[in-house]
């Protein structure tokens, strides 16, 4: 299955050749031109020369660590890549480099903290990676400085229609955009899947100035918030209640007319939506919209809970209405829809 194989593809920023190489593999049959960009950036078109010149973009790479300093133990030092909660790092297995070298995020156990220790929340400055070597010299054989560490989750599906996996922020965008690919289209398509979205939101800034499209769509997955310790008042999104429209985040204000248009279509086909109703955090729409003279833009999301996690959970009926709404969004588009 597709989103199993992207999900368990490492591509934390700036290494998302894993994950770039099953997506070109997969569409390249399906579209009429694809190339990869300076930055890494995958960009496929469709309809190449037709009106209006749309890009939908879905960001490839995911959060994780980048390997800092080898102690003499052969323990590995991290600094984090794009955002993480210290917090959820202690005692996860992670895979290191493009070897996959097997390692473990240490700490010290619970017996031998002071009751000051255990109260504190272990920063990831106290944290390291054992990759099992006895000795620096053994460990630098694996590793060097600059390579990346990625959480090793194996992707399931569970419970009613629910699937758990690592980063789904924003491995089922790519799967929604590689679901529309198979369409045919008569305006110009420019799928981007992009690079370094967590530290920056940088593949898509590179790839919307050259394009310069008359329209942007970002395809995420996105916070969810419907668990124990919000009020239904402050969820973010709800898992299973459709994908979810954005409002306003950190990043971007959504064009009004698209975000209109594709409550429009899901009402009338009756598909479920939300609205993604916090605004903190970003997307490609970020840099998107304020490319050139700017550009209409706004964001079609699958919910995930416990995002940017080791592993996250979504509803496979999101992702599904997720390629729905996009197909119809498409679709009226070529009929005439302009923001
Ligand atoms: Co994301």
């Amino acid at each position: 299955m597709l989103l199993k194989r992207l999900s368990e593809a490492l591509g934390v920023s700036g290494n998302e050749h894993e994950v770039r190489e099953i997506i070109k593999e997969a569409i390249k049959d399906q579209v009429d031109e694809i190339r990869v960009d300076t930055l890494g950036n995958l960009r496929a078109v469709k309809g190449k020369g037709k009106s209006p010149r749309v890009m939908v973009a879905a960001h490839m790479d995911e959060v994780g660590l980048m390997i800092s300093w080898i102690e003499k133990s052969g323990l590995l030092r991290f600094r984090k890549v794009g955002g993480i909660d210290d917090r959820v790092l202690v005692s996860k297995t992670v895979l290191v480099g493009k070897d996959r070298i097997p390692g473990v995020i240490g700490a010290k156990a619970i017996h031998l903290q002071d009751p000051r220790e255990r109260e504190t929340p272990l920063k990831y400055e106290d944290l390291y990676i054992d990759i099992g070597a006895k000795s620096k010299e053994e460990a630098e054989k694996k590793v060097k400085l600059g390579d990346f560490a990625a959480f090793a989750t194996c992707y399931e599906e569970f419970g009613q229609r629910k699937a758990k996996g690592k980063a789904f922020d924003d491995r089922v965008g790519c799967t929604v955009l590689m679901e529309a690919l198979k369409g045919q289209y008569e305006f110009e398509l420019n799928a981007v899947f992009t690079v370094q979205e967590e530290v920056g939101l940088r593949g898509a800034a590179v790839a919307a100035y050259d394009l310069d499209p008359q329209m942007g769509l970002v395809l995420e997955g996105t916070t969810c918030s419907d668990t124990p310790g919000t009020d239904p008042e402050g969820y973010a999104t709800e898992v299973g209640k459709g994908p979810a429209l954005s409002l306003m985040d950190a990043s971007s204000i959504a064009n009004k007319k698209m975000v209109q248009e594709m409550v429009r279509l899901a009402q009338e086909n009756g598909l479920p939506y939300q609205f993604r109703r916090t605004t903190m955090g970003g997307n490609d729409a970020g840099r998107i919209h304020l490319t050139r003279q700017g550009v209409p833009s706004a964001s079609l999301s699958v919910p995930c809970r416990y995002i940017h996690s080791p592993v996250s959970v979504i509803s496979l009926d999101d992702l599904e209405n997720a390629v729905k709404l996009l197909g119809l969004f498409l679709k009226t588009v070529e009929q005439g829809f302009r923001p």
